[in-house]
């Protein structure tokens, strides 16, 4: 083993105490869930709870992933906002299809989403460029605001015994339906 590999290998991972999931006391609606889960978060103080990873494809058909900030969230789905013609803009306009993964360190939690996205109204951009810090006031005709609308979900509460409990959701037509993931994990 390699001395990195062994510093690696030694450092802390998960914090002391975790919380438990129950798959048999799962909402219908991931929404619900990934909301808690978020609100936990930001009760707990963690900074950038609303930070995951974007995943998107490239021209390749390759996976290209990037730390973005979620907006909101609403029946339109789960808003992130960017330039339209950065690599992610160009590569939506290509193949809507992406992917988030939340991990929030502190709790030993993750939520993975899957599904497709599509560009929301210019007055939802317009909002959202002239909320920004560092505004000006005048508006940016390359600002979007996009919603991935989820075709599915997978929560996991890590646990001591690397015995993580996952459940997965899968939107068929108009509802969800959701089981404990089995098969191997971490
Ligand atoms: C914590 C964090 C939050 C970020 N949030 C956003 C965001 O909400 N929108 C955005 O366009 N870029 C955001 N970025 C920058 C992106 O990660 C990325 O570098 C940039 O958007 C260019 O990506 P692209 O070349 O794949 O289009 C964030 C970076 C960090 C580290």
């Amino acid at each position: 083993m390699s001395d990195l590999a062994a510093r690696l290998r030694a450092l802390p991972s998960f914090p002391d105490d975790m919380p438990e999931l129950d798959p048999g006391a799962a909402p219908e609606d991931p929404a619900e869930l990934l909301l808690s889960w978020l609100e936990d978060a930001i009760a707990a103080g963690v900074r950038q709870p609303h930070a995951m990873t974007f995943q998107t494809l490239g021209a390749d058909g390759g996976p290209v992933g990037r730390t973005l900030i979620l907006k909101d969230l609403d029946q339109r789905g789960l808003h992130v906002s960017t330039h339209r013609t950065s690599r992610k803009g160009e590569q939506l306009a290509a193949d809507p299809r992406a992917a988030m993964t939340f991990f929030w360190r502190e709790s030993g939690r993750q939520v993975q989403i899957g599904g497709t996205v599509h560009a929301l109204e210019e007055e939802t951009s317009r909002a959202d460029w002239l909320a920004r810090p560092t505004s000006d006031g005048r508006p940016n005709p390359d600002w979007q605001v996009y919603a991935l609308q989820p075709e599915r979900y997978e929560f996991l509460q890590a646990r001591h015994d690397r015995r993580h409990r996952r459940l997965g959701y899968r939107r068929e037509g108009g509802s969800w339906t959701h089981a404990e993931v089995t098969t191997p994990a971490g």
